[in-house]
């Protein structure tokens, strides 16, 4: 096993996770302007389409070649509706971690729970990691319920353990590791 992820198309129940694509060059800047997304998540402001291109372009595809993790775009029917991503991935200690956005025009029905299922258990059965874990800052309620229904268990709080663009924050943590897989 390498110290690279794998570059396959996964399947979940009604959605695909694949490559992102120049297609998706105006969803995702539209989604990544939007004020929930930029409420969470440090992205530049305001954010263009060629941050989205260059994210899309050179920062996902350097992400997968130098192992540091892989950026999968959420599809419904051909149409973008959302991101998760490995990073920060560890390969001595064998653990990764997902971050998502979903699409405001595909939020509500729990697919960031759904995305963030299918890429952790695959990344624990199939790409030889050991431990996954989902960050959320502890104000962030929608991400830390996605976190739980993908099957994360909550171990505590990392105080200041993060930021957003209005400052620091706690972050929640959450885990799931290869051993989860086998309780289910
Ligand atoms: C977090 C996010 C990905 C979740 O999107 P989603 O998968 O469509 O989630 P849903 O809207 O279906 O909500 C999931 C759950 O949270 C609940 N929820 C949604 N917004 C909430 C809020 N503001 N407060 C409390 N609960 C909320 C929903 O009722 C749902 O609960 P259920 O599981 O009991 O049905 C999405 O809100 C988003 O993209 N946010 C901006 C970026 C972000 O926060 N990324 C994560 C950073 S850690």
């Amino acid at each position: 096993m390498g110290s690279q992820f794998g570059d396959e198309v996964l399947e979940g129940d009604g959605f695909r996770l694949s490559p992102l694509n120049s297609g998706d060059i105006e969803d995702v800047a539209s989604a990544c302007r939007d004020k929930t997304t930029q409420r969470w998540l440090p992205l530049p402001t305001p954010y263009t389409a060629d941050a989205a291109r260059a994210f899309i372009e050179d920062i996902a595809p350097e992400m997968h070649t130098s192992g540091a993790g892989l950026v999968r775009r959420i599809g419904i029917a051909g149409r973008l509706c959302g991101v998760i991503d490995l990073k920060k991935t560890d390969w001595l200690v064998r653990q990764t971690e997902i971050g998502y956005w979903v699409a405001p025009w595909a939020r509500g029905c729990g697919l960031a729970g759904k995305a963030s299922r299918v890429l952790a258990d695959w990344a624990l059965s199939d790409q030889n990691m050991a431990r996954v874990v989902i960050h959320c800052a502890t104000g962030n309620k929608a991400s830390q319920k996605a976190a739980v229904s993908a099957g994360f268990i909550h171990e505590g709080v990392a105080r200041s353990g993060g930021f957003v663009h209005s400052g620091r924050v706690d972050l929640a943590v959450f885990s799931k590791i290869s051993s989860d897989l086998e309780l289910a």
